[in-house]
């Protein structure tokens, strides 16, 4: 019996993300929570026909307590997207005030997730934790940190979500081969972290080659747009928000895969950005690997009943792939202690 919770339910992601959970015959029970409109959105979902009871929560009378109580997994979309340029963001409540840069984004997705992760180390502290707020470099070990205060932290069940980078890397590869059928069926690894360079799609390990006259140029424009996949989401919605439905099935599609393996299903294997102890061997394979002491890195996971069974290392890299790694560590490294000091200097 799976319960799953939304926190963050009725936000862009959070909405489609509860209705793809909602359909997932694996979850029973199904608790959304947000500072707005989630009574609506349950009202909603709960006509459904399928098996999961749906529950809306909002703050008053214990709302995040009673949302968490008895959860398994929470998936926590809650925060303040993108807007072009990271600029001109407005909070979609009139009367919160315009973020102007990417910094204050920042700050309030830092406390919002610092609040909501404060609720599950207090509730439920043995879920299985899937970050999806922004900026994840930082927001996963914000919840690391958090945890640690209460003394819960078990970096087998923290995840931050970069599935998205792998759907899109395997739905290119799908738009070049000309055949967007092999989308479902086509993986392509991508490690690293989760914003711009710090995404690293090793496009020489996909399932499916790419064409034998692929040039260097197209390899790089096609990295470039695995990258920067957010952008052209932004672009095209033009100042009303970031990439939400594709973000929900990439939620959906993580939280099923940790939901069957906790169930006991093997070999399910995923990238994820993970707390390295996780698995120690493994982590530590991985930093020597990359040359660098990093805590946290997005690499391919196995998945089992505890959450992270197994880390593994890169395996072989092309030299650009390795260029692209090395590229990545600076703003990784700074992005990861941002997070930290976060919560060391909770005024930042
Ligand atoms: N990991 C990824 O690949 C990825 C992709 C796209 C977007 N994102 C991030 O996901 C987050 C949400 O994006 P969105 O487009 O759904 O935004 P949105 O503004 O549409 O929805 C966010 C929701 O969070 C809610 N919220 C705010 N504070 C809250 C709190 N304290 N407790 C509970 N809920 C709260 C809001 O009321 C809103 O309903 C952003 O941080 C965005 O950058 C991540």
């Amino acid at each position: 019996m799976t319960k799953a919770v939304v926190l963050g339910a009725a936000g862009g992601i959070g909405q489609p993300l509860a209705l793809l959970l909602k359909c997932n015959p694996l979850i029973k029970e199904l608790s959304l929570f947000d500072i707005v409109n989630t009574p609506g959105v349950a009202a909603d979902l709960s006509h459904i026909s399928t098996p999961a009871k749906v529950e809306g929560f909002l703050p008053p009378d214990d709302g995040l307590k009673k949302a968490l109580t008895g959860a398994d997994i929470v998936v926590i979309p809650a925060g303040v997207p993108r807007k072009p340029g990271w600029c001109g963001v407005r909070w979609h409540i009139d009367c919160l005030p315009i973020v102007k840069c990417r910094d204050d984004l920042f700050k309030i997705n830092a406390g919002i997730v610092r609040d909501l992760a404060t609720g599950i180390a207090t509730v439920a502290p043995k879920a299985f934790v899937l970050v999806i707020s922004n900026p994840v470099n930082s927001t996963v070990p914000i919840v690391a940190e958090v945890f640690k205060k209460h003394g819960v932290f078990d970096p087998k069940r923290l995840f931050g979500v970069t599935t998205l980078d792998v759907v899109r890397a395997s739905t290119f590869v799908a738009e070049i081969l000309g055949d967007l059928s092999l989308a479902p069926s086509i993986s392509v690894p991508v490690v690293g972290g989760h914003s711009g360079v710090t995404i690293v799609p090793l496009l020489s390990q996909s399932s499916h080659s790419l064409p034998k006259d692929f040039s260097e140029s197209s390899l790089d424009t096609l990295t470039k747009r695995v990258q920067f996949g957010g952008d052209e989401v932004v672009k095209a919605k033009d100042g009303a928000g970031s990439a939400t439905l594709s973000m929900a099935y990439a939620g959906a599609e993580f939280a099923t895969k940790v939901i069957k393996a906790v169930n006991g299903e093997a070999g399910i294997v995923a990238p994820s950005f993970v707390n390295l102890a996780a698995d120690k061997d493994g982590g530590d394979a991985l930093k020597k690997e990359i040359g660098k002491n990093l805590d946290y890195f997005s690499t391919l996971v196995e998945l089992g009943p505890e959450g992270v069974a197994k880390i593994r290392t890169l395996g072989k890299l092309t030299s650009f792939e390795e260029g692209l790694v090395q590229a990545a560590l600076p703003e990784l490294e700074t992005s990861i202690n941002k997070g930290v000091s976060f919560i060391e200097t909770p005024k930042l």
